[in-house]
């Protein structure tokens, strides 16, 4: 290479008219005007456009002709002023332009398999298979400077609060996340094995143990679980820990980070302090432990107002404990019978056995269950869920488990067909409260909510004997937008505890001591009070660039099938690393 750069396209400007520079990049466009060769040249910072013309050098002016999209470049030239007229506003550099004396072609390029331009429709899978042409695009390219300016930005307040930025292993032992884990084959004790991490929870915690008071990594997680737009395989934490800390540390420390980070990565300033919602509201308001709180449309509890009437379905709910909430879909009166059967399947695809519905016209109800009420009933519901004419209202009527999910989810597909969401809006939300122990109806026994490490409410230790369903836990998330960005606890940090909540999850007192002896007998060492959070940074990311998918701001992320096109692992290994392994696949 004989040309070094001596400007990026971001230092090019009118301040520098008439002076020399050699720049290098790639060809973004080339127009062939016949007697004058323009061509755009990028480089990471931006785009400028350069001149080749015959009468300032004829050489290069031949080999620009055969040059193509893609081709890597260097060129000298004076910087000069474009003619009137012949600016472009849309770039940083669009006052300016070089008329080239020089041009070396670094390397060829092949035709791309699409075009290096935002807003490709192309189909994923070639864009992953392509990703490094698939990063120069400049919505791709900003992503990854995004993702790195709030990394750079979180590193920058944890240091500032002291926290001690620390690495753990990826090869460890299993972490219990709720997830499958991936696995590592040991060599040098054959069938043994190592998993990779699914959170750092146990090191973090041992890290406290050890003294170091404020704990954070930027740390990758591993979990073999189904994939969607917002999971990966391996995606990124901000994991972090602190000791001698209450929930309200946390909350106060963690909303200053998130008022940082959101004024870097998108410029805005964020009110504080943020909502909180306990589970049990959220659950019943809302319909999830992750409630998109941009728009209203709350879930209303009508237990009490259809009590007793004739209606079967609301009957046999109440007779099994259950409940009857319904939503009251302003204005939505107009929808046809048809959008409301669509409603009604989107129900029973989120396990109601049906969804029953009232609307409200000036005059009189439409509906096929007026008939089953009194009048006076009729009016008690209109009244509590304020209903007007041109409202629809919507019902659900089960286990209230159930009802959530069905009003939760018809909740947030009303907002979608009525355009409720204000996609500027940034609305955060802690959750509080969850309860530490769910039952498993399949494994006939206790799981924890969050995971093993979390504390019960001092106030709750007692009922671990006696009523471990009503346990609730020292447990927070945060909720952007209806995402849920980060999760965390107050753990356990006493042994007696500790073993008594795993117990509880139905793990024998060897399994105990096999799986999480280090952790007990570090309990006994001294480890003081603890508590963390861990961020999903990708999510985080996602929100914050305005991404539909986690995909497009991890360089190189996995497809759902949990595999890479570009390098297309994972593959198959030589019979001779399997032999080293003791490994036989079956069936070969
Ligand atoms: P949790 O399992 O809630 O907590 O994970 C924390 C955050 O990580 C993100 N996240 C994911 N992002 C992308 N793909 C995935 N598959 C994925 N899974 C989780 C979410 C989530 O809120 N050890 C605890 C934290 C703690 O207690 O301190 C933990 O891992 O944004
Ligand atoms: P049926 O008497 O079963 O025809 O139901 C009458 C109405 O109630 C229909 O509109 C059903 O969709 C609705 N419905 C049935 N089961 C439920 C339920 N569990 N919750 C709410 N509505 C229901």
């Amino acid at each position: 290479m004989r040309m070094k750069r001596t400007h990026n396209t971001l230092e090019l400007g009118k301040h520098i008219l008439g002076q020399e520079s050699v720049l290098n990049g790639w060809v973004n466009t080339r127009r062939d005007h016949g007697g004058l060769i323009f061509v755009d040249l990028r480089d990471r910072y931006g785009i400028v456009q350069i001149v080749f013309s015959p009468d300032v050098n004829k050489e290069s002016f031949h080999m620009a002709e055969q040059i193509r999209s893609e081709y890597v470049i260097a060129v000298r030239g004076s910087l000069s002023e474009r003619p009137d007229g012949s600016e472009n506003p849309k770039l940083h550099t669009g006052q300016v332009e070089i008329y080239v004396e020089e041009l070396e072609i670094l390397n060829k390029a092949k035709t791309p398999p699409f075009y290096i331009e935002d807003g490709v429709e192309v189909d994923e899978m070639l864009r992953l298979k392509y990703r490094y042409l698939d990063l120069r695009r400049p919505e791709m390219k900003n992503n990854i400077i995004k993702r790195h300016k709030v990394v750079q930005s979180l590193r920058d307040f944890l240091d500032r609060h002291d926290f001690l930025e620390i690495e753990t292993p990826i090869l460890g032992r299993s972490t219990p996340e709720g997830a499958r884990d991936y696995l590592v084959p040991s060599r040098l004790r054959q069938g043994e094995f190592f998993a990779l991490p699914q959170s750092p929870q146990q090191y973090k915690q041992i890290l406290m143990a050890a003294g170091m008071e404020k704990y954070f990594q930027i740390a990758r997680c591993f979990r073999d679980e189904d994939l969607r737009a917002d999971r990966q395989p391996e995606f990124t934490q901000l994991d972090m820990e602190m000791s001698f800390c209450s929930e309200e540390d946390i909350f106060t420390l963690i909303e200053a980070m998130m008022r940082q980070i959101f004024k870097v990565g998108m410029d805005r300033d964020i009110p504080l302090p943020f909502k909180r919602l306990t589970y049990n509201q959220a659950m019943s308001v809302y319909g999830s432990d992750k409630p998109d709180l941009r728009f209203d449309l709350p879930i209303v509890d009508i237990s009490e107002q259809v009590r007793g009437a004739d209606f079967k379905v609301f009957a046999s709910a109440l007779e099994i404990q259950g409940v009857v909430r319904a939503i009251n879909a302003k204005g939505c009166a107009s929808f046809t019978r048809k959008e409301i059967d669509e409603l009604g399947k989107i129900a029973v695809e989120n396990g109601a056995k049906g969804m029953a519905w009232i609307v409200v016209e000036q005059i009189e109800l439409r509906s096929p269950i007026t008939k089953f009420f009194t009048e006076e009933q009729i009016a008690q519901i209109l009244k509590i869920l304020n209903a007007e004419p041109g409202d629809l209202l919507l019902f659900g009527a089960d286990k209230a488990d159930i009802v959530a999910r069905v009003l939760g989810n018809i909740r947030l597909e009303i907002a979608k067909r009525m355009n409720l969401i204000n996609d500027q809006e940034l609305n955060f939300c802690w959750i509080t409260d969850f309860p530490l122990l769910e039952y498993d109806a399949e494994e006939k026994r206790y799981v924890a909510v969050h995971h093993p490490f979390t504390a019960p409410k001092e106030d709750d230790i007692a009922l671990m004997e006696t009523r471990p369903q009503n346990l609730r836990a020292r447990a927070y998330d945060l909720i952007l937008n209806g995402t849920e960005i980060g999760g965390g606890s107050i753990r356990i940090h006493q042994r007696g505890v500790q073993e008594k909540m795993f117990s509880l999850l139905g793990l024998s007192s060897e399994e105990i001591k096999d799986k999480f002896g280090f952790m007990l007998e570090a309990f006994d060492y001294g480890t003081p009070p603890h508590g963390g959070i861990a961020f999903g940074i990708d999510r985080l990311l996602m929100i914050m660039t305005g991404c539909n998918s986690i995909r497009d701001v991890i360089a190189f992320p996995k497809t759902q099938s949990a595999s890479c096109p570009m390098t297309n692992a994972p593959s198959e290994v030589s019979p001779k690393q399997l032999q080293e392994l003791s490994i036989k696949i079956r069936g070969k």
